[in-house]
């Protein structure tokens, strides 16, 4: 039977005082997806090195396929992990995509440090009630909630959509005031998963602009940006090479989030480049050696990349690395 635990026994931060940190130095706190062993151990060791902050981020989908008390523990080791490695770093607990009110309140009441409810295929007045409840309980346990506006292209398990509904810049003070959502995701042609634009021709640029109209009806709030792998060629073609079809996967191009970055975005959501390098080095590895039958000799490579990968992002994307 689960007990109730506050996040600050466990050792996890809100995002507060990390989001007033990336706003003022300019950079984004990344939130990466985890659902096994391999991840979190790369997420860990990858932002200990680079001394950058990081959001842990559990999916519903992920809970479902690692067992929710299973993936909380391993968030609570990755402190204690974090701690052994002589890491510093603020560590923050969040749930991705929330799709009720009961989820978001379990997750707060195990001991996450941040919920997303994502009411972004809802009416405007559902999101703003149903956000609104979210945000009067976490708040009670001072965790951190983030809304969605306007909805991603792409297809996820809970909301499917061919076209993505851009954030209207209009719509956000009022959403903000009327829920008191600590942060907020919005829509400016980014979409989850690893085919994000059409092959062949060029890759239009994020919406800058609605961006910039966001930021003055809201200025120093933090925006978060969903849907932000950059979908590394290389990884790519190493999974065409070795028996994979992944043609025609693209991703944002990683200057665009860094410009995104330097404006109001203080956190970037990335989840498909992780899945994308696992498989590419695991299919690498199976390719080239095929006696291999103990997991961890294709898991450790993988692992490994996915540890270098995230440094990069860290250092060269999302500039939060050497932040403490
Ligand atoms: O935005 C969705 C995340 O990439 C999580 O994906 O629901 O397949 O775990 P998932
Ligand atoms: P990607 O699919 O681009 O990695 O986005 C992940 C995400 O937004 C998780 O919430
Ligand atoms: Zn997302």
């Amino acid at each position: 039977m689960w007990k109730m635990v506050h996040y600050k026994e466990i050792g996890f931060v809100n995002t507060k005082e990390m989001f007033k940190h990336a706003m003022d130095n300019g950079y984004a706190v990344p939130a990466y997806n985890f659902n096994n062993m391999e991840q979190i151990q790369a997420i860990v060791l990858a932002c200990v090195e680079s001394r950058s902050p990081v959001i842990l981020q559990v999916s519903k989908g992920a809970r479902k396929y690692a067992n929710q008390t299973l993936l909380r523990y391993m968030a609570e080791g990755a402190v204690e992990y974090m701690k052994e490695l002589g890491g510093n770093i603020p560590m923050a607990l969040h749930l991705d995509h929330g799709d009720s009110f009961e989820l978001c309140k379990s997750c707060v009441d195990m001991g996450f440090s941040s919920v997303m409810y994502d009411g972004s295929h809802h009416s405007y007045e559902e999101n703003i009630k149903i956000t609104k409840e979210v945000v009067e309980y976490a708040h009670k346990f001072d965790a951190s909630v983030e809304a969605e506006l306007g909805v991603l292209a792409g297809i996820e398990e809970h909301v499917s959509s061919e076209k993505s509904h851009y954030t209207k810049p209009e719509e956000v003070k009022d959403f903000v005031t009327r829920t008191g959502c600590d942060s907020l995701a919005i829509s400016i042609g980014t979409s989850h998963g690893a085919f994000k634009f059409k092959p062949g021709k060029p890759i239009p640029p994020l919406r800058f602009d609605i961006l910039e109209e966001i930021q003055k009806k809201l200025p120093g709030y933090p925006i978060v940006l969903h849907g932000s792998s950059s979908v590394p060629q290389e990884y790519v073609e190493m999974v065409n090479q070795h028996g994979g079809d992944l043609s025609g996967a693209l991703g944002v191009p990683e200057d665009q989030l860094r410009k995104a970055a330097s404006m109001n975005v203080c956190k970037i959501n990335i989840d498909s480049d992780g899945r994308l390098v696992v498989t590419a080095v695991i299919r690498k590895v199976l390719a080239k050696q095929k006696g291999v039958f103990d997991p961890r000799k294709y898991l450790g490579p993988a692992r490994d990349e996915l540890k270098e990968l995230l440094i990069h992002k860290n250092k060269n994307v999302l500039g939060s690395a050497n932040r403490y």
